[in-house]
């Protein structure tokens, strides 16, 4: 087989998608084509884009287009497309809108790349990866949602700044689904090995936790017209970045799990393996009596939104 260029589509050219198309390419990660329905403005963003690669230096062919035809034979397809959260929206309201819209782009995707790893980035997320799921019919290892990535650059993002430390050395866990009721877990969360209940208070801990949890709400509220973009797109280029690459990395993400955790045939954040087969592995942990409860309900709200969806 000849080798070529990793293909990555990314369908939406807004906040969250543009900014993914240039993590992407910055990295070289591959060709990206970014797609939209807004006429022009993905064409313009793409070459916007690829205007900037001879200043930064990265060898990566960004085409922004509306057609499908474009995108075929991608070998990532990253789903930012929908309506983002606006101020005192819940990520549940906007249910119905992204339902539809994450329905019909996944169609159109799964025709073109067949063989292509899905990330679904949409909210609520949850929900949105179960759709695309159905919808392509695609094998669970191939389509997977972020939101762990970003909900645990959060808490290590607060905690580097609660202690003055590099975020480099933080490592932090977050499970459960996406929004208020995703669960960080501080005893797996350390600064170079030492867990962080030895490090701060329990009380700071608590509001750290609580930050956490509220995190995209804190953005929106600050950004008034829109949600998070820089982070939750670099979230979904690391997983596509750890899969094109085989890296193998272990991250969060909203994967399918059936007897795991005893989920029973959901998507909810868990920690995998990412791979050059996707989803390579779940990786099941022991939970507190606590934890597991809070990760119960967290299944729970992500069942209440799939029963809504009824595909
Ligand atoms: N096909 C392709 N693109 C679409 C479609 C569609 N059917 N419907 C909407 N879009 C595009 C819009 O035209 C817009 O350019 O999706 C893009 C969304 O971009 P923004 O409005 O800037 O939203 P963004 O901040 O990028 O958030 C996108 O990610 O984090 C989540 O909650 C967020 O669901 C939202 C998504």
């Amino acid at each position: 087989m000849a080798l070529r260029r990793n293909k990555i589509t990314v369908v939406g050219a807004g906040f969250v998608g543009a900014t993914a198309a240039h993590w992407a390419a910055a990295k070289e990660l591959g060709n990206v084509v970014l797609i939209d329905i807004i006429e022009g403005m993905p064409q313009g963003k793409g070459l916007d884009l690829m205007e900037a690669s001879p200043v930064e230096g990265f060898d990566a062919d960004v085409i922004g287009t509306n057609d499908y035809a474009d995108t075929a034979n991608s070998d990532v397809v990253i789903i930012t497309a929908g309506i983002p959260r606006k101020p005192g929206m819940s990520r549940d309201d906007l249910l119905n809108t992204n339902t539809n819209i994450v329905k019909s782009v996944t169609e159109q995707v799964a025709k073109y790349s067949p063989e292509a790893f899905l990330i679904i980035v949409s909210n609520p997320l949850d929900a949105m990866v179960y759709v695309a799921h159905q919808v392509s019919g695609f094998p669970t290892n191939r389509v997977m949602g972020m939101a762990g990535v970003l909900d645990s650059a959060r808490f290590r993002t607060f905690i580097a700044m609660e202690l003055g430390v590099s975020v480099k050395d933080i490592q932090a866990f977050v499970l459960g689904g996406h929004g208020d009721t995703m669960v960080p877990l501080p005893r797996y969360t350390t600064v170079s090995g030492i867990p962080i209940p030895d490090l701060m208070p329990q009380e700071r801990i608590d509001a750290i936790v609580d930050r956490t949890r509220k995190g995209g709400g804190e953005i929106v509220s600050l950004l008034k017209t829109g949600s998070a973009f820089y982070a939750p797109s670099a979230a979904c280029v690391q997983m596509a970045e750890s899969i094109l690459k085989d890296q193998k990395r272990i991250l969060p993400c909203a994967a399918y799990c059936d007897k795991e955790y005893d989920v029973g045939g959901y998507y909810v954040g868990v920690p995998v393996m990412l791979g050059t087969g996707g989803v390579e592995k779940v990786i099941e942990i022991q939970l507190t009596a606590e934890e597991k409860a809070a990760f119960d309900s967290s299944v729970d709200a992500v069942k209440e939104l799939v029963e809504i969806i009824k595909l």
